[in-house]
């Protein structure tokens, strides 16, 4: 896939993994379009970085998903990459008091699952249209192996990664491409500071190198692209999952 010519619409742009791709992909001469639901850091973002276009968006709601898709192929026609990035992650205590409350309140398979496959079929019919067009899943690490603090985090992740698998095969015969981005543990602020509070020692990369990654990854036509500790997780995982599986959770608690 090339890097350079793209308009792309980036959600969750705004801050950490998404704005450090919105910056590299601008500096390789890309149209970029950011959008979130907070508008103060979309518009610190665009002060930073004059060329980038921002729009404030809601993906939970699907009428804000619809809207956001038919102003973007209205005012970018050119546009022909997607990349799902937007997601919150939340532990989830399944005996504590509430939890069931506290799912229906906020969960990740709305921001995380529904929004970026409701944006690829919305957006799919233009990008088929393209002499060439992406789809990027941000998924992670945890979509090969969960840990079980926060099963619905990782099964919108699993399930991430199965749709990205499906959609690539449906699109093969077309100009779509379809990629799928694996981080590890990442220095942003997903977690709203939970790990910190958990006491878990962390070795986190930057977004700007994960962002790096992904363009090399998308130059090289690497559909699947596992970063740092995640290339040899992919492959640990495939000949000792249950190993994996109590290593990956050792000392998360
Ligand atoms: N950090 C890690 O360790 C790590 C590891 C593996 C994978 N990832 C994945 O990388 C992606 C980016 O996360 P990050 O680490 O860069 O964290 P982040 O800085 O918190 O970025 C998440 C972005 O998603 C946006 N977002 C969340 N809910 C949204 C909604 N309903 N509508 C629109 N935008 C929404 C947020 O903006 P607003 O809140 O303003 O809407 C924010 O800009 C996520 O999919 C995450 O699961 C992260």
């Amino acid at each position: 896939m090339k890097t350079t010519g793209n308009t792309i619409l980036i959600t969750g742009g705004g801050t950490g993994i998404g704005l450090a791709l919105a910056e590299q992909f601008l500096h390789a001469g890309n149209t970029v379009v950011i959008c979130g639901r907070r508008l103060a850091f979309l518009q610190q973002a665009q002060q930073r970085l004059p060329q980038l276009h921002i729009r404030q968006a809601d993906l939970t709601k699907p009428e804000e998903r619809a809207a956001l898709a038919q102003g973007l192929m209205r005012d970018f026609p050119a546009l022909n990459m997607l990349v799902n990035n937007a997601g919150i992650q939340r532990e989830c205590r399944v005996l504590k008091p509430g939890a069931a409350e506290e799912f229906l309140a906020e969960n990740e398979i709305e921001p995380n699952l529904t929004a970026p496959i409701h944006l690829t079929l919305l957006l799919l019919p233009h990008l088929a249209q393209q002499a060439e067009a992406a789809v990027v899943n941000i998924s992670s690490g945890l979509a090969l192996v969960p840990v079980a603090i926060m099963p619905v985090y990782c099964a919108t992740k699993a399930a991430l990664h199965s749709f990205s698998i499906a959609l690539r095969m449906q699109l093969a015969a077309i100009r779509v491409r379809v990629f799928e981005v694996l981080p590890p543990i990442v220095d942003t602020d997903l977690d709203k500071g939970a790990r910190k509070a958990r006491g878990q020692q962390v070795e986190a990369l930057s977004p700007e190198s994960v962002a790096t990654a992904t363009l090399q990854g998308l130059a090289a036509d690497q559909y699947e692209i596992a970063v740092g500790k995640v290339k040899l997780l992919q492959k640990m995982v495939r000949l000792i999952p249950g190993k994996m599986l109590a290593l990956m959770n050792k000392s998360i608690h």
